[in-house]
């Protein structure tokens, strides 16, 4: 290989191997020699500047840990610029000798369609290879489901060109979606696979189409139709391996190029790349900060929180303590920990129960105290949490770290209870939390860097999506939700039903509507918190007693059998019990009912939830837009094909949009106002 220490260029060494000279090809555009037009102009030329007549073969291989990481991302917005991939492919397969792929890491994306381009394809036991563009709105567009599916067949290939699947190399090797996986060093594994071709070539785009069998496709496209509710690439990409199969395959080929291109600039793929780019700057480590390590985590507090959170971190190979004051309830959260990870096993997302159980260790208080890390998740009491702290503070060592999931209390009055409030964050979890992605990283007043650092990266690795946020009522996902609830609530006492209100936003995208999420929490957990409010509210502001009322009848949703829906058949149905006391509030309060089209509901709870999100910017509880983007979309079931609340609205008619807020803040009453700095936040949201 070349001694050459730069990058951003495709590095050419050649090798003497038994059959013959081999040229080695080295792609390296660090961090992910993504195929920006840079890489695709060093590549060709690579290519170009190679003399076949001399050669037995070549080897095609990526720098820095990963083959090829896809297209560059950030060039999507730009029109495509020549050397396009698929040129690049069509010179790899006229090339007269063979060429291997040999991939470490990731083969993503126009990564592994690179790869599709070459005559075999070699992977470490480490790799992913695997077609993501519909994860990104768009559909592979240098051949990749043309020619994945002259390989795995068309059902497998609706499904992994649907589902955008990462697929590990063992199962890849089953699938055909590779031919080897590399013990050793994968280019040596790749030149020993080369060796083994005796020159013959093997172009994928030669072998013929594998059509499925038409009730195993049709059941395949309803599955993924399903699971890619109102993706454009989804249908799309279903279109594209269809034709794979139907039309000549430089047809198929130009007409997936086609397709792909065209629906890169839409809306969808804008959302969904803006989501893959705010994830990366919400989950990177502030420089110069080195991350402490955690291996032992301490959970105190068994309930179905601490339970998940135990899970969380367990299933990511930690080492868990569980620790609760009352040996019951702590049997009882082991017998229930047992269940789930029986559960886990049965669907095949753990490998065995018994060793997930050997990591959650039941104990009292003491037994956390050689832990790196301690999440409190008891009852949201500030007097018992911060007794817990005084406790945890004493009997832990002095670099470990003390963190509350509590949603809502304020962290630095907690932390004040320890001696060492620079080691208390909080770690925000979401029910149930070894499922949700999100996690709110709370930076309380005195909470250290390394502290935070540790924990974001404590975060990732557990596979988690960190985001981080200050100390101010309910963060920024809970703050956001109370905004969204409280114009929900106005809506209701102004004439629009809570069904209404649900099929208005289920039909923008959320996952599920309001009032039926409101039914599933339980209605008495707000009311509790509106209690405890209830002394500093401002007597001024507008307050909407309909769900007091509900609370009063004992009402708190799906658990009791009724709250805002009645459950009496097991589904959410329209309730006139739920009608009559909203006509009452009414009545008492003398409003009079009007009607609300579904463009004016969406109109006005967005214009609540974006304004929400321009105050607590302007607060410095959020650091950037996008981190309330992902904050909304994976933990409060916002519809990620828009990409964010924020990103969705900079792309509204912006002075329509303004006056929406206007009118919103106009309706709402005493103490709402448009944000001061909101058109300064829907700038800053324009960056997609
Ligand atoms: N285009 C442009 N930039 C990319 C990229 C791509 N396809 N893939 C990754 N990057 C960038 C990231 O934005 C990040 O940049 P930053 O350091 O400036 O924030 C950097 O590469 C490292 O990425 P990260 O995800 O943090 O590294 P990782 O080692 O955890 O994961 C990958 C590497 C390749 C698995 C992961 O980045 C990935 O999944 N990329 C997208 C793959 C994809 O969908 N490709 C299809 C494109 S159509």
């Amino acid at each position: 290989m070349s001694n050459e220490k730069n990058t951003d260029t495709v590095h050419v060494a050649h090798r003497t191997a038994a059959t013959g000279e081999i040229a080695v090809l080295t792609i390296d555009f660090p961090p992910v020699n993504a195929g920006s037009t840079a890489m695709r102009t060093a590549l060709m030329g690579a290519l170009e500047g190679l003399e076949p007549a001399r050669l037995a073969g070549v080897i095609l291989t990526g720098a820095g840990g990963n083959f090829v990481g896809g297209a560059d991302i950030r060039e999507f917005d730009a029109p495509a610029v020549p050397p396009h991939l698929p040129d690049i492919i069509a010179k790899i397969e006229a090339l007269p000798v063979p060429v291997v792929a040999a991939m470490e890491g990731a083969a993503l994306g126009g990564g592994y369609e690179l790869a599709l381009g070459c005559d075999a394809r070699v992977a470490g036991p480490r790799a992913v290879v695997g077609l993501p563009e519909t994860t990104l709105g768009l559909i592979p567009g240098s051949g990749g489901g043309v020619r994945v599916s002259r390989l795995v067949g068309e059902v497998r290939a609706i499904e992994l060109v649907t589902s955008g699947r990462r697929v590990k190399s063992a199962e890849a090797l089953e699938l055909g979606m590779i031919d080897a996986i590399a013990e050793g060093d994968v280019v040596e594994a790749a030149i020993a696979h080369l060796e083994k071709m005796d020159g013959q070539k093997r172009i994928l785009r030669e072998l013929p189409a594998r059509p499925g069998e038409r009730q195993a496709v049709e059941a395949a496209k309803a599955a993924a139709l399903k699971k890619g509710r109102g993706s454009l690439a989804v249908a799309e990409a279903i279109e594209a391996v269809r034709q794979a199969q139907t039309l000549p395959v430089g047809e198929a080929l130009a007409a997936e190029r086609e397709t792909s291109l065209r629906i890169r600039r839409g809306p969808q793929s804008r959302a969904l790349r803006h989501l893959f780019f705010a994830e990366r700057a919400a989950t990177k480590l502030p420089e110069g900060v080195e991350p402490g390590r955690v291996e032992t985590v301490g959970i105190v507090g068994g309930g179905r929180m601490g339970q998940g959170i135990a899970l969380a971190f367990a299933q990511a190979g930690l080492t868990v303590r569980i620790a609760e004051r009352d040996a019951t309830f702590l049997a009882t959260a082991m017998k229930a920990l047992e269940t789930a990870a029986q559960d886990l096993a049965a669907r095949g997302r753990i490998a065995s129960a018994a060793a997930l159980m050997e990591r959650l260790l039941p104990g009292e208080l003491g037994a956390v105290a050689d832990c790196d890390l301690v999440v409190e998740a008891i009852i949201e009491d500030m007097e018992a949490k911060k007794a817990l702290f005084g406790q945890l503070d004493q009997i832990l060592s002095d670099d470990a770290i003390l963190a509350t999931n509590t949603s809502y209390l304020d962290i630095d009055e907690i932390a004040a209870a320890t001696k060492l409030p620079g080691r208390v964050a909080g770690l925000h979890f979401f029910n149930p939390a070894n499922v949700m992605r999100l996690v709110e990283v709370i930076d309380a007043e005195a909470t250290t860097g390394k502290v935070l650092a540790t924990l974001v990266a404590l975060a990732k690795r557990i596979r988690k999506l960190p985001v981080v946020a200050k100390v101010g009522e309910g963060f920024i996902g809970n703050r956001v939700f109370a905004a969204y609830r409280r114009q929900a609530e106005f809506l209701i006492e102004e004439g629009a039903l809570p069904w209404e209100i649900d099929a208005a936003i289920e039909d923008f995208g959320f996952a599920m509507g309001f009032f039926k999420v409101y039914d599933l929490a339980g209605l008495d957990i707000a009311w509790a918190r509106r209690q405890r409010l209830a002394p500093t509210r401002d007597p001024k502001a507008r307050y909407v007693e309909i769900p007091d009322v509900l609370c009063e009848m004992e009402r708190f949703g799906r658990k009791t059998g009724s709250g805002w829906y009645d459950y009496a058949s097991g589904k959410p149905v329209p309730d006139p019990k739920t009608e009559e006391v909203i006509a009452k509030e009414m009545a008492r309060k003398g409003i009079e009912p009007r009607t609300f089209t579904a463009d004016e509901i969406i109109s006005r709870i967005m214009a609540a939830i974006v304004n929400e999100a321009a105050l607590l910017l302007g607060e410095g509880i959020a650091a950037r837009a996008s981190d309330v983007d992902i904050v909304l979309v994976n933990g409060y079931g916002f519809p990620k094909l828009k990409g964010g609340p924020l990103h969705w609205a900079a792309a509204q008619p912006r002075e329509a949009f303004l006056e929406s807020v206007a009118a919103m803040a106009d309706a709402s009453g005493h103490g709402i106002e448009p944000a001061a700095n909101l058109e300064a936040v829907l700038k800053e949201a324009e960056d997609l």
